[in-house]
């Protein structure tokens, strides 16, 4: 292979690493999950740790708690008893689909269908600490 091309193939599957590298890094965009928050979520959920419940209960440091356990907040019986702990993957399947993941809850939103949204979204809750 002549030099000067191999030099280039080189370049190019680093460039093509370093661009892989840099789509897992922005897999969830924050900024983006919190456009997506105040659009479908900030509605019923507060999100500062100095906000109180509203519709819903408080999501400030959400992620890691078990379900149902916000202080000041009357969750249903069976958020209560779901035994869920709200992982980054528990969340994605609640958030999908909250009627079907948790059965009786009373979150009355449809589901978030679009995985780059929920992807952002997730990683924006993850920020509430
Ligand atoms: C129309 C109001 C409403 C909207 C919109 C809504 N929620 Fe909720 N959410 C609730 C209610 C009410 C509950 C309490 C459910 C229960 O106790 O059964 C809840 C519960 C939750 C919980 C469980 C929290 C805990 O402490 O266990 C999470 C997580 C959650 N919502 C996230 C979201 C996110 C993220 C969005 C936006 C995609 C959203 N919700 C949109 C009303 C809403």
């Amino acid at each position: 292979m002549d030099r000067i091309l191999r030099n280039a193939v080189i370049g190019a599957s680093v460039a093509l690493v370093a661009g892989s590298f840099a789509t897992i890094a922005l897999a969830g965009d924050a900024n983006h999950g919190a456009q997506v928050f105040r659009g479908q979520c900030a509605v019923c959920h507060s999100s500062t740790a100095s906000a109180g419940p509203t519709v819903g209960p408080k999501l400030f440091g959400v992620v890691g708690r078990h379900a149902g356990t916000q202080p000041g907040y009357a969750y249903s019986n069976a958020m209560k008893k779901s035994g869920l702990v709200w992982t980054p993957a528990e969340l994605k399947l609640y958030l999908t689909n909250p009627a079907g993941t948790v059965h009786g809850n009373k979150m009355p939103y449809p589901g978030l269908h679009n995985p780059a949204q929920l992807e952002d979204l997730v990683t924006y809750l993850g920020s509430l600490k």
